[in-house]
């Protein structure tokens, strides 16, 4: 099996990416993390890749003074140089231009913690405790030119409980998030993950995911 070459971008402390590295330790993953890029130089997941023998990279945005094409294309050179065929945005927290969506249309994927299309952007959790809802989540997509937008390949649900906090609702997110993105992961990878129109028809089957839904 040939594997897909693959980036992760982050901004802080990698835990997903950490998640996909695992994933990707077993031989039979359809994808090898090649590559990790970083905006911030301080990031904590620069360490943890590196503790795992990835190549890491720098690009950090605030040398690019606010030409933000500039800044994208020193990414995208970084990634064709490591002969990158797959990118995923992993807490990568800057909003791309579609310089580099198109670039990498339908080879970018992204993790965001909500149930898309509810809640894009920042804080979701506060938001969500706000609105009240009872079930909460997170969701891995086809990075598009709209922010937090794009064909959704898998979600992951966790029940919103009453006491929780941001912190304690963020916490049991981020355990699905790291279930989800490995599996996401693995069907972009191996070409399961079709986009037809706004919607993926993955290959994943109930079985895959049951134990990603609540209750
Ligand atoms: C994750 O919760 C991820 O979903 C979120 O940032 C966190 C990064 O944590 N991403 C976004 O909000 C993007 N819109 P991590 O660095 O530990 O993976």
């Amino acid at each position: 099996m040939i594997r897909k070459r693959t980036a992760i971008l982050i901004s802080g402390r990698g835990t997903n990416m950490g998640a996909l590295i695992s994933a990707a330790m077993d031989p039979s993953f359809p994808a090898e993390i090649d590559l990790v890029i970083s905006n911030r130089p301080d990031a904590k997941g620069l360490e943890r890749a590196s503790e795992f023998g990835i190549p890491t990279a720098v690009v950090d945005h605030r040398e690019f003074a606010g030409d933000r094409q500039a800044f994208e294309a020193a990414i995208n050179d970084v990634l064709k140089e490591h002969r990158i065929e797959l990118v995923a945005l992993a807490g990568f927290m800057r909003i791309l231009t579609p310089y580099l969506v198109n670039a990498w249309s339908g080879r970018m994927i992204n993790i965001h913690p909500a149930l898309l299309p509810s809640f894009k952007g920042l804080a979701t959790h506060e938001r969500a405790l706000e609105e009240g809802v009872k079930i909460h989540g997170a969701t891995v997509h086809y990075v598009s030119a709209e922010m937090d937008d794009g064909p959704i390949i898998i979600q992951g649900a966790v029940p919103v409980l009453d006491n929780d906090t941001p912190a304690s609702l963020a916490a049991r997110v981020l355990e699905v998030e790291h279930k989800i993105y490995p599996k996401a992961l693995e069907l972009v990878a191996c070409g399961k993950a079709k986009v037809k129109g706004a919607r993926v028809l993955s290959g994943s089957q109930p079985d895959d995911i049951q134990d990603l839904i609540w209750p």
